[in-house]
């Protein structure tokens, strides 16, 4: 069975069984300050298990993108290595939400892997959770009595915690899980070793393929246990894993999930894969890698220095270190593979054929920077080994290496080894671990317990329509970061707050109590589908009720942003055409940042239509049509443009104002008049193919233009209050240059007539025309009299002395015949006599210079220089 047909017969099989069936949410999760990246199915769902959402259905299955790279559930290192890890991977998933629990969820999975997809029933192990005294939790029963109708019992095995008992991070929902796994070996091997040994034991042919979990707990801040309100179901089966046993192969890279990718490299680095294990792990390495990177472009995230987008680049540096170590690629091939990944994949995953373009001339313009900085590690590395004094060379200095010009520490180490040094190892893990306790320090986030006030599942946002109100806190909790320090976190029964999210700053404002107290509210987020107020100190009486008030001018201003980002979008489209799409975009109250796709630079003249466009929309005072809770379907009928990588609900928010239509979530201008006027500050470049705009409107360009008449009128009060300040400036300049000939002249005079006063001062000693004088030149007019001198008089000896500027300078010439004739060198003796100003210099035989700090020494070393020549 192939890879298609295995992932929709899961999906079919789940909606016989009355699951509604969504597409995959993007990989690259935004605006939850929690995850960076959907990590596992269930993630997307998270809310629900939290009690802080209803679901469309309380049975949903999918196919979901993951990746699993940092965080609690991190699988990098081992990516490669092995044959059945990935960083990113599919995750086949079904649900319960609060409706069936285990004995559905074990039948039916039992029933899709022997019936639907026939594997083998003497190859498959389950697992249950054998208990925790520790935490109180008893061995799961149930699962076992369940998996005794399918399984015979000596293939039921216990699991301990850390296998058996799922958690989705160091607090939250959790459960009792159980696996099941398949033994994939030969006949002969288990006769040897019988499979139930080597169940969770690392071997690459009996493996995990499919988790069912039983959320029934919540996780506190103290570490202990609480039971959920309601039990719910989520399962995960590794898409690769499943196909790999359903294709008979022996490992995930073998099926045809991997297969194209695997052809591609070989073919582009001239290698055979199953030759050799390092270039195999290599292979491995950059078909794995390459998804990742490319899926994360797809859903919106570069790669970049910060964040989400770090994580991308260091997987993507890994492959291309892999690729240059192992199989010998010292140039840009891994943005060739998109074309073989789309080709395969796109189907699934259309993002993967509209963001082709983009997503490899991105990885194409990473490799290229990430070679170059290879190559400057190389001869970096180069002046360690040969400035060593032993050996052995410094953990230290490797770690500066890799922490300063990102150079890899296993490139350092096989160099090392090569060039037969070896690498203090401790030393550079140390240093490491320092590092990483540094950064771990730096952003630890202590949180507590929701403290619940009162019972309110729905928190409504009322902020499109006001931006004061009466309220209660539902609940709140204490969180402590080194950061910020101590903050609490108010969740409210409605808010007029706006939390960040889709390029939007939160809001900030306060709480006034009925005794006028007032909490001020510093930002606002949402997380898992609450809305989170951050205030530095909790209301004096938090179960009363408070009136809540929006900072309306910081709202205002970010308004007139958020209006404008959509008319820049637009006017973008219309000028530079319509492949320019939205890649990010900040909306801030002081100004805005919007990025793009767009292939050159825009030209000024570009820049500037675009400006007189959203201009003149401005100026025609078009009235905000808000279309809120319509089906996505029917706004993208109307034409209302949706971002890629962004997740929609299927009732939407459509913002229109006259042809600018877009989904969009955040707060606008009534009129577009309220904007007052769009100033473009700057446009760069973001990354290949991706352009930066920056802008002011409203109160920002009314400053702009106040600061510029302002300076204007510095300038024209500088100019003596002239009518035309630029026609000042430009005769300035005239005049400025004419002055500048004048003086060029004068020089040139002036060092003409010291030339014939020096000539007459040539002495003759022992046949050499000698001169040792202090002159007031420059080292360049030192040298140019020198060399004229040189041309008229033979045999020529000079020394010049000269205090210029601050600076103490020598300069000796000597005639070129006369420095071979007398094996006199210049450079020598400028530098013996260079020792009386305190100094040093060189140069060749016939002329050299020298800068010192002791003017007082010119005299002496002027006198000193007729010794050279007896
Ligand atoms: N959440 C579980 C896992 O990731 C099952 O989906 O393994």
């Amino acid at each position: 069975m192939n890879s298609k047909e295995t992932r929709s017969k899961f999906l079919e099989f789940f909606k016989s069984k009355q699951h509604l069936i969504v597409p995959s949410a993007p990989m690259v999760v935004k605006n939850d300050p929690t995850l960076m990246f959907t990590n596992s199915g269930m993630a997307p769902f998270k809310e629900y298990f939290l009690g802080n959402g209803k679901p469309k259905s309380n049975r949903i299955a999918d196919t979901q993108k993951c990746l699993r790279v940092s965080g609690k559930h991190n699988d990098l290192e081992e990516v490669g290595m092995d044959t059945y890890h990935h960083t990113m991977f599919e995750m086949l998933g079904n649900w319960s939400f609060g409706d069936y629990f285990k004995k559905e969820a074990i039948e039916w999975a039992w029933e899709l892997l022997t019936e639907v997809y026939k594997i083998d029933k003497d190859i498959l192990y389950v697992t249950i959770f054998e208990g925790d005294e520790s935490e109180g939790l008893e061995r799961d029963t149930e699962a076992y009595d369940l998996w005794k109708q399918f399984v015979p019992e000596d293939r039921i095995l216990n699991g301990n915690k850390k296998d058996n008992f799922w958690e989705m991070g160091d607090q939250g929902p959790c459960g009792p899980c159980s696996e099941i796994h398949v033994d994939i070996r030969s006949a002969e091997e288990k006769e040897k070793i019988p499979g139930k040994d080597l169940v969770n034991n690392d071997h690459p042919q009996v493996v995990e393929i499919w988790n069912l979990v039983f959320m029934q707990f919540n996780r506190k801040a103290n570490g202990s246990l609480e039971k959920l309100p309601a039990q719910h179901v989520d399962t995960g089966m590794g898409f690769e894993r499943l196909c790999m046993v359903l294709q008979n192969k022996q490992s995930n890279y073998d099926t045809d999930v991997f297969t194209p990718l695997i052809r591609e490299i070989g073919a582009i680095t001239n290698t055979n894969y199953g030759k050799d294990e390092k270039k195999d792990i290599a292979t491995r390495v950059i078909a794995d890698h390459v998804r990742a990177v490319a899926f994360s472009i797809a859903d919106g995230q570069l790669p970049s220095n910060t964040g989400a987008g770090y994580v991308i680049r260091r997987i993507l540096r890994r492959a291309i270190r892999y690729g240059f170590t192992f199989l010998d690629k010292k140039e840009p091939f891994i943005y060739k593979l998109i074309e073989t990944l789309s080709a395969q994949m796109g189907d699934a995953f259309p993002e993967l054929i509209t963001e082709k373009n983009l997503i490899t001339n991105v990885i194409r313009e990473e490799e290229n920077s990430f070679l170059r900085t290879l190559d400057q590690g190389l001869v970096l590395l180069e002046n360690v080994i040969e400035t060593a004094d032993s050996k052995e060379i410094s953990g230290k200095k490797a770690f500066e290496l890799y922490d300063t010009f990102g150079f890899p520490i296993d490139l350092t180490a096989l160099i090392l080894r090569e060039r037969g040094y070896s690498l203090n190892e401790k030393e550079f893990d140390a240093e490491l671990q320092q590092q990483k306790d540094r950064s771990r320090a730096a952003t630890k986030v202590e949180t507590g317990d929701w403290v619940v006030l009162e019972k309110d599942d729905v928190e409504e946002f009322v902020g499109y329509d006001t931006l004061e109100t009466q309220v209660k806190i539902t609940r709140y909790r204490k969180v402590d970061s080194k950061k910020e320090g101590e903050m609490y976190q108010l969740v409210f029964n409605l808010t007029p707050f706006y939390p960040e999210g889709g390029g939007q700053v939160g809001d900030k404002g306060y709480l006034e109590a009925a005794d006028g107290g007032v909490t001020y509210i510093v930002d606002t987020k949402k997380e898992n589908n609450l809305i989170i107020h951050f205030t530095k100190t909790l209301p004096r009486n938090p179960e009363t009720t408070f009136k809540a008030v929006v900072d309306e001018k910081q709202r205002s201003r970010t308004a007139s942003n958020h209006t404008a980002t959509h008319l820049l979008h637009q006017g973008l489209r219309n000028i530079l055409g319509e492949h320019v799409a939205q890649k990010g975009s900040m909306v801030h109250s002081r100004n805005l940042r919007f990025d793009f796709s767009h292939f050159a630079k825009v030209s000024d003249e570009e820049l500037k239509q675009v400006e007189d466009f959203v201009n003149a929309r401005i100026r025609e005072g078009i009235a905000l049509e808000e279309r809120r809770n319509i089906p996505y379907q029917q706004a993208i009928d109307e034409g209302a443009i949706a971002l890629f990588g962004e997740k929609y609900g299927d009732a939407v928010r459509a913002i229109k104002f006259g042809k600018s239509m877009e989904l969009c979530g955040g707060t606008h201008v009534p009129n577009t008049n309220d904007i007052w006027h769009f100033i473009i500050t700057s446009e760069g470049a973001v990354a290949s193919g991706i352009r930066r705009i920056e802008a002011i409107t409203g109160d920002a360009a009314k400053q702009y233009f106040i600061d510029r008449s302002e300076s204007f009128a510095s300038l024209q009060k500088a100019l003596n209050n002239a009518q035309d300040p630029v026609k000042a400036v430009e005769s300035l300049q005239e005049e400025n240059s004419a002055l500048q000939k004048q003086i060029q002249q004068l020089l040139k005079d002036k060092a003409k007539n010291l030339k014939g006063e020096l000539k007459a001062e040539i002495a003759q000693i022992n046949g050499v025309n000698f001169l040792a004088k202090k002159i007031d030149l420059d080292a360049g007019g030192m040298k140019d009299l020198a060399f004229e001198m040189g041309g008229e008089t033979e045999n020529l000896f000079v020394v010049f002395g000269a205090e210029h500027d601050g600076k103490v300078l020598l300069a000796c010439y000597i005639s070129k015949e006369l420095a071979s004739e007398k094996n006199l060198d210049a450079g020598k003796i400028i530098r013996e006599l260079g020792k009386y100003i305190q100094g040093g210099g060189g140069g060749q035989s016939f002329f050299a210079t020298a800068g010192g700090k002791n003017a007082a020494g010119i005299d002496e070393a002027l006198e000193k220089a007729k010794e050279f020549l007896k």
